[in-house]
């Protein structure tokens, strides 16, 4: 009888402990999630990609006096922006979500203007604040390496026809 009853206490406290480890996994689990919001998987680059290709198409149909164009360029700029804002993204501790609300987003708003009121020249500066925008955060979250530039105007780089019809 009294060994039956120190083996079910042993039980007990064998799973006792044994809750008591997992509810301590799980309270590290969530407080390393909350310290790495980053969901895994966000495929960066390839949003990044996807961004260079905008902001140099975006370039082109302007420069061709393509306002339509260049404001469909933007519009998808600023969704792909708001895509990786709402990702929430801290890569290797730089939060690059909230970096980019503070940043990028703001300069694209910028270009609303000019693109709506088809002006060349405020076009081109705001456009340089853009590119600036990106190279900043590529210094910034450790890539100085990146250097997004302003396309020139004689590489035909794109398979796409910028003229208005
Ligand atoms: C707030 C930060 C931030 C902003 C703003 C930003 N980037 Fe990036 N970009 C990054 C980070 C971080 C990486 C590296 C991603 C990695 O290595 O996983 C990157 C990588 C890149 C790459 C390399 C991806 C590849 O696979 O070739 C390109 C191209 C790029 N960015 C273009 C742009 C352009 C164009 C803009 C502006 C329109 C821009 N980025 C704005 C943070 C930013």
């Amino acid at each position: 009888m009294k060994t039956q009853l120190l083996i079910a206490l042993l039980l007990v406290a064998a799973l006792a402990g044994n809750l008591l480890v997992l509810q301590r996994e799980r309270h590290l689990e969530a407080t390393v999630a909350a310290l790495h919001p980053t969901p895994s998987g966000f495929p960066l680059n390839r949003t990044m990609d996807s961004l260079q290709r905008s902001a140099d198409t975006l370039w082109r149909a302007a420069k061709a006096g393509n306002w339509a164009l260049a404001a469909y360029y933007r519009d998808q700029m600023d969704k792909t922006a708001a895509a990786i804002v709402d990702a929430r993204l801290v890569v290797n501790g730089f939060p690059v979500s909230t970096t980019l609300q503070k940043s990028l987003r703001p300069a694209l708003a910028n270009l609303e203007k000019p693109l709506g009121a088809k002006d060349s020249a405020g076009f081109a500066s705001q456009y340089q604040q853009l590119i600036a925008s990106c190279n900043a955060c590529h210094r910034d979250s450790g890539r100085p390496f990146i250097r997004i530039a302003t396309p020139t105007p004689s590489a035909d780089r794109w398979n796409q026809n910028f003229n208005p019809r």
